[in-house]
């Protein structure tokens, strides 16, 4: 590894610029109808204790702006009478972007049943500042969607987040598991610090059928699949910003050593397919769900 190779996620602006650009190429494809329902079906079939006219307590965790939020909100609030939305996201701007949604549903008389509160800082900070019991309750719905890749330590915080579920509470972590992943698998030797706890998310579901014993899991597969035409182009804004979001370094193709780069183009390259003379980079993901038991 070489000093020049920064972690994206110190960088808040190019790590959501890079986002952005996964996003429009094919990964927002999970918000259709058709991939989302498998996800809306399971909060829809979720009853907390056989309740609805309760107050529901979700924590929802790595946010961004709440755009991965919206459905699940929806959903749940078709259901519940009351419910409390804690959200923990670290980055500043995308709290203040999911606050302006919550302000402009509310507007539009949406969510009028939903209380928010926001906390912009890391799971690990919120965990550490309400271990000794200061939130009162805990939670019936824990999600993660896409971002226990971050967490310092996956399976810790994991299971330290199942502990905090309700007896009968439900904790759905969303990951992704197709050929990004072995882009993990193969580079993160080269690249640990930016990589390992992509890898370590592969193994999460074993890990955490060994941590937690007789736990009732579940798990669901969703097809995913991300245009990459423009990672192949040299020049490319977008196919760079993309590159450095796959790989989470800032400046991928200019600080990696060239040969890990040439490595990584033609590795790449193998794991997409074509279609329509496009090259796809397939990222399915994978939902967990854990019931407290
Ligand atoms: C790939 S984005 C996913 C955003 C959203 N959930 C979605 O699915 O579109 C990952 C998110 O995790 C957040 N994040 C990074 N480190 C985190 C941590 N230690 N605790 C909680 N969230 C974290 C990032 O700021 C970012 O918003």
């Amino acid at each position: 590894m070489t000093h020049d190779l920064k972690p994206l996620v110190c960088f808040p602006k190019e790590y959501f610029e890079g986002f952005a650009v996964l996003q429009r190429c094919g990964f927002d494809e999970r918000f259709l109808p058709q991939h989302q329902k498998t996800l809306m079906d399971t909060f829809d079939n979720f009853v907390f204790c056989g309740k609805t006219d309760y107050t529901l307590r979700v924590l929802a965790v790595g946010t961004a702006d709440g755009t991965s939020d919206i459905q699940i909100i929806d959903t749940l609030d078709s259901k519940y009478s009351s419910i409390l939305y804690v959200v923990v996201e670290p980055a500043d701007s995308q709290v203040q972007k999911f606050q302006t949604l919550v302000q402009s549903k509310q507007e539009d008389g949406l969510w009028k049943n939903v209380k928010f509160d926001f906390h912009p800082i890391t799971i690990e900070e919120y965990l550490g500042k309400t271990k000794s019991g200061k939130e009162p309750g805990g939670f019936d719905i824990i999600h993660l969607q896409h971002c226990a890749y971050h967490f310092a330590d996956i399976e810790g915080t994991t299971v330290e987040l199942y502990g905090r579920l309700n007896t009968g509470g439900m904790l759905c972590v969303l990951h992704v598991i197709g050929a990004w992943m072995e882009l993990a698998l193969h580079f993160g030797n080269i690249m640990p610090d930016s990589m390992s706890s992509q890898v370590e998310s592969l193994t999460l579901l074993e890990r955490l059928q060994h941590r937690i014993p007789d736990v009732k899991m579940q798990t669901q597969h969703r097809k995913i699949s991300v245009k990459a035409d423009e990672c192949f182009k040299e020049n490319s804004e977008d196919g760079n910003m993309m590159l450095n979001f796959i790989m989470q370094l800032l400046d991928f193709r200019k600080t990696a050593p060239p040969e890990v780069v040439v490595d990584f183009m033609k590795f790449f390259k193998e794991l997409c397919y074509e279609e329509d003379s496009e090259l796809y980079l397939p990222a399915d993901d994978e939902i967990i769900t854990i019931i407290k038991v």
